[in-house]
């Protein structure tokens, strides 16, 4: 239980008594309900009552004074009845206490309630393309992606984390006409994505004298398409090459996913789709190809098949969406996608709306910015590609040098500076509002007293620490020495966990989090340096203590949330 949570209790304990037989609102609607006054001097957490008016037919003056008659938790402090609020006046000493035994245990389900359960949420996020290397242009996806698969599955949801792989279109069957004329096997076995690459550009180079090999490719495209043993041999290899390489650096993210299901997967589902659309008289045709007509909604067309019969990325997207709707019956449907794809989803949404599925309304587009280096923009023509596994390897190398000087020795180097690297680059990711266009620098991400992961990390460890050397406490905690403003305002964020991950789950954005680590950490650490830990009182050594246990507590569990392990000591 979280503090909001035992107010609440505690005021529909007083409603049971004062108002015998009314039908009592849920707990979670009082909860939310209530308020941090605007002025301290109205108290500390009130309850507008007029909300329970209608459903208690009674005034709001009315109900104040009768809940205020009715409330004895110690906890509450002082309760008043003021023009329809019940204000508490809570004493800080025990505020502290309450919040912090409320925190301590629950634990790792601190902050989580059961709203997600008998929920299902599927989430498409990361969705590479294949025989293209992974570059830090889907960083963000696939790290936005996995928080907010961790959050939803936090609240009790059932997750599925699908790859919606881009493994069709043409170019594939040129790719396979020039590793049929000049590849071979154990080049791509071992250069992996990189000799894929190389083939296709030298296919492009020679096709532009050569004509012939286009049609080629063509060809090859047209034999994938009719499930030509050979080709589909030659391309499902490319994929699970392509993947090989993917898994290394999702391995590194600690990142998973529950399906592969990518465009391909589709091939056999769209004509359902195409029969539907038809059938509903929502599919014209122009200049030979089939389109459906969204003028009405201000949006360009959506092209559902080309002039010459082929499906398109939105056919397969159609597809897609239903899929998932059979197989796994969602509540909710996210598509984590840059926002450059917004009018995509739109006319996706659009459409499936057209179609008469009233899901329609639970899709969204969980849409995110650009991701530059060093001030570069990342254009893959002008050659500046940041590839992923170069960057965290990069990370990983310059933490490892920053353990070596602060540091020297720590015992297991390699992990810690593993997890300092990625957690660098992963917080930094997201860090900002995700709309936002985000700049990656190396001074930003690694400074371990800026704004940035390493720092959120190191004050965890030193956290941890504390609570080492301290060992087991025995004394009965002091709460009075928690009354200081510095001891409070971790008190407040602690108090305020649960709230922000509600949010950071209601509206897709694991910023919130990662911000609101950073404020704690921010907290303790002011905490730490104002007020030594270790005193010879023992009653306000073991108040501290338990502060600093519960602030450990919740900044691993924030980190995780947002991706990223935390080390005990660094
Ligand atoms: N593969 C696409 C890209 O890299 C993203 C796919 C997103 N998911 C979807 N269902 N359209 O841009």
């Amino acid at each position: 239980m979280d503090f909001k949570t035992a107010v609440a209790s505690e005021i529909l304990t007083a409603m049971k008594t004062a108002f015998e037989g009314a039908e009592l609102p849920e707990i979670e609607t009082v909860a939310g309900a209530l308020e941090v006054p605007p002025d301290t001097a109205l108290g500390d957490y009130a309850f507008p009552c007029f909300k329970l008016s209608k459903a208690l037919r009674k005034s709001p003056m009315m109900i104040a004074d009768a809940l205020a008659g009715a409330i004895h938790a110690d906890f509450l402090g002082k309760v008043e009845s003021v023009k329809g609020y019940l204000n508490f006046f809570i004493d800080k000493a025990t505020y502290a206490e309450k919040v912090l035994s409320l925190a301590l245990e629950a634990g790792e389900a601190y902050g989580a309630d059961n709203s997600g359960a008998g929920k299902t949420v599927v989430l498409d996020y990361s969705s590479i393309n294949i025989a293209k290397r992974f570059h830090i242009g889907h960083l963000s996806t696939t790290m936005i992606g996995n928080s907010l698969y961790r959050l939803h599955r936090f609240f009790g949801w059932r997750a599925v984390g699908v790859n919606h792989l881009g493994d069709w279109g043409t170019q594939f069957g040129k790719m396979i006409a020039a590793y049929k004329r000049w590849g071979d096997h154990d080049t791509v076995a071992n250069g992996g994505v990189d000799e894929m690459v190389k083939l296709y550009v030298r296919f492009n180079e020679e096709a532009k004298e050569n004509e012939a090999l286009n049609d080629e490719g063509r060809a090859w495209f047209k034999k994938i398409e009719d499930g030509d043993p050979e080709a589909l041999e030659i391309f499902n290899w490319f994929k699970s090459v392509t993947l090989k390489d993917a898994e290394r650096v999702y391995d590194l993210l600690g990142v998973k996913f529950d399906s592969y299901a990518g465009e391909s997967f589709y091939n056999d589902k769209m004509e359902p789709v195409i029969q539907i659309l038809r059938d509903k008289g929502l599919l014209k045709e122009d200049q030979g190809a089939q389109i459906v007509d969204l003028s009405d909604y201000g949006m360009p067309p959506a092209l559902i098949l080309r002039s010459d019969g082929a499906t398109l990325y939105m056919t397969r997207d159609l597809a897609a969406a239903r899929y998932r709707k059979d197989t796994y019956n969602f509540d909710k449907s996210l598509y984590v996608v840059a926002y450059q794809q917004d009018l995509h989803f739109r006319q996706l949404f659009k459409v499936l709306e057209l179609m008469g599925y009233d899901w329609a309304k639970d899709c969204e587009h969980v849409a995110f910015g650009m991701v530059s280096y060093e001030g570069q923009s990342l254009s893959t023509r002008e050659g500046r590609v940041v590839y992923l596994d170069d960057l965290l390897h990069e990370a990983i190398g310059k933490a490892r040098a920053i353990i070596e000087e602060k540091s020297p020795e720590l015992e297991n180097k390699d992990e810690v500076a593993r997890q300092i690297g990625i957690g660098a680059v992963v917080f930094f990711d997201l860090y900002n509002n995700r709309i936002k266009d985000i700049d990656f620098t190396w001074e930003r991400a690694l400074n371990f007293d800026g704004e940035t992961g390493p720092y959120v990390m190191y004050t965890h460890a030193r956290a941890c620490s504390v609570l080492r050397k301290a060992g087991s406490e025995a004394a009965a905690p002091d709460f009075g020495a928690l009354t200081d403003p510095c001891s409070q305002d971790v008190v407040r964020l602690i108090e305020q966990f649960p709230d922000i991950l509600k949010s950071a789950v209601n509206r897709s954005e694991p910023s919130m989090v990662t911000r609101f680590a950073v404020d704690l950490a921010q907290a303790f650490n002011k905490f730490y340096y104002e007020n030594k830990v270790m005193v010879d009182e023992a009653g306000t050594r073991a108040a501290r203590l338990m502060l600093t246990d519960a602030t450990r507590q919740v900044l691993k569990q924030a980190l995780y949330l947002i991706g990223i392990e935390a080390p005990e000591r660094m």
